[in-house]
């Protein structure tokens, strides 16, 4: 009797044996998950990646194998051989695939005995994230990093299957290349061979994968890494893996059409772990315009309401400084309803102005509404008409407290756009409550860095203007809109493309617009510029980040959970102690001097 995953040392898996195995003898091998003394007996949960099988040592049968099961400790790794059985009516476990039946042990070898678990193996016992990542090969062993890198399995082989199903060709590219403005900081690679030259990690196989269309290839897939020296958060990794995906001869709605069935595969392949669910035949759609407006970010989470009312022209005669002034100097006043927060103390009224602030604010004005009108120390700046709009227009009953920010466009979104996901949780608004996923489109093209005045591209500069903008090039360019488009769901980027750019004129004006010159243009994008007028198709793609798509599915708090040896916020591996000092002979080799100033 053996199965597929049955090899020289082991009949079969810790997750296989069943009723219908009573009788045989098998072998398993596994780690000691866990040893009861029980009854005179001795009660080994013997476990692997499949499963959790009980194997029990019986004196009676055999003094000396019962006395050397009794030294076994929890990470043991051992074979064990003995006769399948049918459990005692009583100690049956139906919640367990292999409650039913446990092994009379006749025979055991250690393979190796183990020191004390540095970090408990079962997901109940909190664990510190530092302890977590430090003994890596410990916490791999727990059941939902198990789970969370069999589902990222699933997800990468469903994503394979499909776009292979759909004449998409994988194709790998260098990681030892150019650097790619995909606007985060490069990784830098110092060359033994060229004195003074550096490679640069890619940021995205964007360039390399528009060569391929140019090359003839039609359809590119990889699921690629990619690197970015960026501040890190719960989302992001310096890092990480695109799904990254390339067409010919596409519009915007056919790149997207493509992209809903990779994601609707990409669920489907979910759903055995308990994630994923039905997608409706077509995703939503919002304009980058809409979702600032509504929301006050590129990444609207629509699960539920609480949009942004903006309040500008109702409070421009007001006698509040506070909100005139952001009105004078170009800004904006825009509310927020926060439900049932009106019983909020002065504490908790400040805690709330200082989280405010961290996304920049200068402020949080509030305004409660309570049953026979409002309180707030502002009130007194507002007529009654002036009130009663705006809790009408934030749809503000009593019990709500209303919220609001005065300042640029880009503080007063930020700003509300936090305090919204905040006061949604507090509100438990966000359980229990369907999924969002929508496309994001209608993006600028470019958009104006405050400091600096100059131009950046919003999403790179390889993404097609929208062609009934293009005359506002010159004019107007931060109204101009891109053939951009992002996924979100819940409120997270999962992935986001373009149609590029494929005429090179076109290409080097865009490169103009952003302070590249012709002549630095050669230099850094020559062999794009001269790919595009070898002739090159039009294109366009897009790419999912797959640890963060991966984590949404797993519902992992961290993108970490879902990367087998992931970096620290700070970009170090805790596990190796990388980055770590290198010697000077290296150094020398790649005509480099190392310089710590502490
Ligand atoms: P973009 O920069 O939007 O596009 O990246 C695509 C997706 O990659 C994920 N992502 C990240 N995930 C984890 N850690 C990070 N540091 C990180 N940065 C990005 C996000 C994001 O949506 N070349 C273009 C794609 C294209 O135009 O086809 C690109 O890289 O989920
Ligand atoms: P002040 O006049 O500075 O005492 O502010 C009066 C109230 O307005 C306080 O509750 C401040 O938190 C709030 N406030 C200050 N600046 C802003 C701003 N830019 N937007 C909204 N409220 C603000």
């Amino acid at each position: 009797m053996s199965t597929p995953l049955a090899s020289s040392w082991r009949t079969h898996t810790c997750g296989e044996l069943r009723q219908d195995q009573i009788g045989s003898t098998a072998t398993l091998c596994g780690w000691v998950h866990s040893r009861r003394d029980h009854g005179g007996l001795v009660f080994i949960d013997l476990r692997d990646r499949y499963g959790i099988t009980q194997v029990v040592f019986n004196p009676e049968q055999d003094a000396e194998l019962h006395r050397r099961a009794h030294a076994l400790r929890s990470e043991f790794v051992i074979q064990v051989s003995g006769p399948i059985m049918a459990r005692p009516t009583e100690t049956e476990n139906p919640d367990s695939p292999t409650g039913m039946i446990d092994m009379q042990a006749t025979e055991l070898t250690v393979f190796n005995s183990a020191t004390t678990p540095a970090i408990p193996m079962d997901d109940h016992a909190e664990v510190g994230e530092n302890a977590r990542l430090t003994h890596r090969h410990l916490d791999l062993r727990r059941p939902s990093m198990q789970r969370n890198l069999q589902l990222r399995h699933a997800v990468s082989r469903a994503a394979r299957n499909y776009l292979d199903d759909t004449s998409f060709l994988e194709v790998e590219t260098p990681i030892l290349t150019r650097s790619t403005p995909e606007g985060a900081r490069d990784y830098l690679v110092p060359s033994r061979t060229t004195p003074g030259g550096f490679f640069a990690l890619p940021q995205s196989p964007q360039l390399f994968k528009q060569m391929l269309m140019v090359s003839g290839m039609d359809r590119y897939y990889q699921i690629v890494r990619c690197f970015r020296d960026e501040d890190l958060r719960a989302d992001r990794q310096p890092e990480f893996t695109q799904i990254d995906v390339e067409m010919s001869f596409v519009a915007q709605d056919d790149v997207m059409a493509a992209m809903e069935g990779l994601t609707r595969a990409i669920f489907d392949a979910a759903k055995p772990f308990g994630a994923g669910h039905e997608l409706p035949a077509s995703f939503p759609r919002m304009t980058y315009s809409d979702a600032i407006d509504r929301y006050g970010c590129d990444r609207p989470d629509t699960r539920f309401g609480l949009e942004l009312v903006d309040l500008s022209a109702t409070v421009s005669g007001c006698d509040f400084k506070v909100f005139t002034g952001a009105l004078d100097g170009g800004g904006m006043v825009k509310g927020l309803r926060a439900p049932d927060m009106a019983s909020l103390s002065r504490k908790g009224l400040d805690d709330l102005t200082e989280y405010a602030k961290t996304y920049g604010a200068k402020g949080m004005a509030w305004i409660k509404v309570v049953e026979d009108g409002f309180e707030s120390p502002i009130c007194k700046f507002f007529d009654d008409a002036t009130l009663a709009t705006m809790k009408s227009s934030l749809a503000a009953e009593p019990g709500d407290l209303m919220v609001f920010i005065a300042d640029s466009k880009r503080v007063t979104n930020d700003t509300l756009a936090a305090l919204r996901l905040h006061v949604a949780e507090r509100a438990g608004l966000l359980t229990d409550v369907p999924d969002s996923l929508l496309w994001v489109v209608d993006f600028p093209l470019l958009e104006k860095d405050p400091r600096s005045g100059r131009l950046n591209a919003l999403h790179h500069p390889f993404t097609a203007p929208n062609p009934e903008d293009l005359d506002k090039l010159d004019s107007d360019p931060e109204n101009v809109r891109s053939l951009a488009y992002d996924l979100v769901w819940n409120g997270t980027e999962i992935g986001g493309g373009s149609i590029r750019i494929h005429d090179p004129a076109l290409q080097l004006t865009m490169l103009e617009k952003l302070g590249i010159d012709k002549e630095e243009a050669t230099t850094q994008f020559g062999f794009l510029l001269d790919a595009l007028a070898a002739g090159a198709p039009p294109h366009g793609g897009m790419a999912f980040g797959l640890d963060r798509l991966v984590m949404l599915l797993a519902g992992a708090p961290s993108i970490r959970d879902v990367i087998a040896f992931p970096k620290t916020q700070k970009a170090t591996c805790l596990l190796t102690e990388a980055p770590s000092r290198v010697s000077d002979e290296q150094l020398r080799e790649l005509y480099l001097k190392s310089q710590v100033v502490d």
